[in-house]
């Protein structure tokens, strides 16, 4: 028995130096270190929502008193709510812990050791993340310049081993859409194609109503984002009914908690106020991008999600990023070969954007 190698020699030898995933920052972990009290830190780093979830929500899960039953593995009643607001039927429809766990449970039905997924970078990084899980070969394709994704290109990558094909749409960290044409295009290869529609309240695009007509479409969608339920983690997905019940199968059986069932029934009776602040998100974007551009050193691309994706055109992102840590301003940053000195500024409230335009403000005067 290696002695300096413990326990490690067990791990799978693939996983012992995985790189895991860079995850916001919790404000709660900066105390003391920033500039300003833990209360006013600007969370703008994870694409939550500004103005948390429906009130009708906090009502109802502090009234809520079977906390101690656990939640029906079958989904049944949360399929149902979900296909009155899809419109899709409840049997193609599986709800899981955050869209996250549907990537992860997807790719473990498809993926074995030695395949391939084809996914359109920059993008969603847990795209990757899972699919090293599995074991599998991410096949990169590059987007263009602007981040538009190349259908062309993702075509000539499918090769015997691609098992599957992830596109999102709004895509994070970009903000840009996946053209409709395109997307069927791609389902006309016959491969699995995942289209993760994390964003599709702020887009208003989606194919969901086509998976009956496809069998190889699967959607993703969330509650994170549109109804403020991130911390909760309610994501769900559309599928071809023969893959929602390989999922429902392999699923954790308890995997949505009975506050998520408690806060999806409440936001979707609340969809006209939710709907109503994604508007109000909207039209912030558009005032963010603006005054963004007008700064001169900061590009910010167009983008159809509640974020914008910016490069810096001045200095360095990583630096950009701690300074405005340091003034109680969360931000992401990026700096890969296809996502070079970029900035990733979610969404605010329009006091958050006045926040943020006056930090880079004084940052560029400091130099
Ligand atoms: C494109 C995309 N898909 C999925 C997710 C995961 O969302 P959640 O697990 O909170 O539902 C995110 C979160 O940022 C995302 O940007």
């Amino acid at each position: 028995m290696a002695k300096d190698k413990g326990i490690e020699k067990f791990v799978r030898p693939d996983l012992v130096n995985f790189g895991g995933y860079a995850a916001s920052t919790s404000p709660d972990t900066l105390e003391g270190k920033v500039d300003v009290p833990v209360e006013g830190i600007i969370k703008l780093d994870a694409n939550e929502n500004p103005y948390g979830c429906s009130p009708r929500v906090q009502r109802a899960l502090a009234k809520y008193s079977y906390y101690h039953i656990y939640p029906d593995s079958g989904q049944t009643e949360l399929r149902k709510l979900l296909q009155g607001y899809t419109g899709v039927g409840a049997e193609h429809i599986v709800a899981s812990g955050g869209s996250d766990q549907l990537i992860d449970l997807v790719l473990r039905l498809f993926v074995e050791p030695g395949d391939e997924v084809i996914t359109c970078v920059p993008t969603f990084a847990m795209f990757r993340f899972y699919n090293e899980l599995c074991g599998g070969v991410s096949v990169d394709v590059p987007r263009d310049e602007n981040f538009i994704v190349n259908m062309d290109a993702v075509r000539a990558a499918i090769t015997k081993k691609t098992k599957i094909i992830m596109l999102a749409t709004p895509d994070n960290p970009t903000g840009t859409i996946i053209p409709r044409r395109d997307i069927l295009s791609i389902l006309e290869t016959g491969l699995p194609v995942v289209v993760d529609e994390a964003y599709y309240e702020f887009s208003g695009e989606t194919v969901a109503p086509l998976v009956g007509k496809y069998e190889n479409l699967m959607v993703f969608r969330t509650f994170s984002k549109w109804a403020g339920l991130a911390g909760l983690r309610i994501g769900y997905g559309i599928f071809p009914i023969k893959i929602a019940d390989c999922l429902m199968r392999i699923k954790p059986p308890y995997n949505i908690t009975m506050a998520s069932l408690v806060a999806v029934k409440e936001s979707l009776k609340d969809v006209d106020y939710l709907k109503g602040k994604v508007k109000e998100i909207i039209a912030e974007r558009e005032r963010l991008f603006a005054k963004l551009k007008k700064l001169g050193w900061i590009k910010p691309y167009p983008s159809q999600a509640n974020f914008i994706l910016c490069a810096v055109l001045k200095g360095q992102a990583s630096e950009l990023q701690q300074k405005l840590q340091k003034k109680g301003i969360l931000v992401r940053y990026f700096d890969k070969p296809l996502l070079k000195n970029s900035i990733r500024i979610s969404v605010g409230k329009p006091e958050h954007t006045d926040a943020v335009i006056k930090a880079l403000k004084e940052i560029e005067a400091r130099g």
